[in-house]
């Protein structure tokens, strides 16, 4: 099978570095996230859009060997690493799946995680009405997804934008508006699908980088790879140099650059 299309295949190409750059991102978010789902032991999850397995490992060790925990993906390569690691969980799944559709039965998981994915759906609002009805009544979702971004991170993305179709400029800028620039949004889009008991948990990341080279390892490790993709190619050695320079620019006495990255989880339950 060749790389699959968009933003997939995006992460498909992501997926060897995916979280392993030194950086802890997706792990501490999907940690907050499983948290508030008090997943139990015995239940059965399902992780949509898991990735490498952020929420899907710690899940599976909450539902405990007489529990079942699946995750799906669509990039392959996730889903291959993803399976490695779990290996020494034998209640842990992995497979191909859209997310934005899965093809499974009805009232058949007590909990549904999305830990940074539904930006990445084509129809956020229909996803999240099929996550509800994967729900037995009284089960839970929790979406997460990203807040305020850091001035300094603002400031590396910046650097990009003459570099980038202006239609992709502009849907990025459409992004940063819409369901997922505030509270009521998300909670709206919960609301919607048929979901009740909805709140939202703030919380935040920090991201520490020990230098401006594991900045650049980070930024092709994760969404912002899709940015470089679009760069083209002659102009790759001077955006990256003046990436490089602003993030040393940025550097504090320690020489490190940190970026706090407001996040947003979103709960609600089946009726
Ligand atoms: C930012 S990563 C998050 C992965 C994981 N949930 C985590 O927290 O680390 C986004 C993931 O969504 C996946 N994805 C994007 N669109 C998808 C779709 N339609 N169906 C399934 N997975 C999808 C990508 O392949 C990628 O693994």
């Amino acid at each position: 099978m060749g790389s699959p299309d968009g933003i997939v295949g995006v992460f498909d190409r992501a997926a060897d570095t995916y979280e392993a750059v030194g950086v802890p991102w997706a792990g501490p978010i999907a940690a907050r996230l499983v948290a508030e789902l008090d997943t139990r032991p015995g239940e059965r999850v399902l992780d949509v859009g898991c990735g490498r397995g952020a929420a899907l490992g710690p899940l599976a060790e909450a539902v405990g060997a007489g529990g079942y925990a699946l995750g799906i993906d669509l990039a392959p390569r996730m889903i291959e690493l993803a399976a490695r690691d779990l290996a020494g969980l034998p209640q842990a799944e992995v497979r191909i799946g859209d997310a934005g559709a899965p093809d499974l039965p009805p009232s058949s998981f007590d909990v549904v995680a999305a830990s940074l994915v539904i930006f990445f759906l084509p129809d956020p609002a229909a996803a999240l009405r099929s996550w509800a009805e994967l729900l037995v009544s009284g089960g839970r979702l929790g979406v997460t997804t990203l807040g305020e971004k850091d001035p300094g991170w603002t400031a590396v993305d910046r650097l990009f934008e003459p570099h980038l179709p202006a239609d992709l400029v502009a849907a990025r800028a459409r992004g940063l508006r819409g369901p997922y620039s505030s509270d009521a949004g998300m909670e709206r889009l919960l609301s919607e699908a048929g979901l009740t008991k909805v709140r939202t948990i703030p919380d935040q990341v920090t991201a520490v980088f020990h230098d401006p080279e594991q900045f650049l390892a980070f930024s092709w490790s994760h969404g912002q790879r899709s940015m470089w993709e679009a760069v083209p190619q002659d102009d790759h050695a001077r955006l990256r140099e003046d990436v490089l320079a602003e993030i040393d620019r940025q550097r504090d006495a320690t020489g490190s650059v940190a970026f706090v990255q407001e996040v947003r989880h979103t709960l609600g339950v089946r009726p």
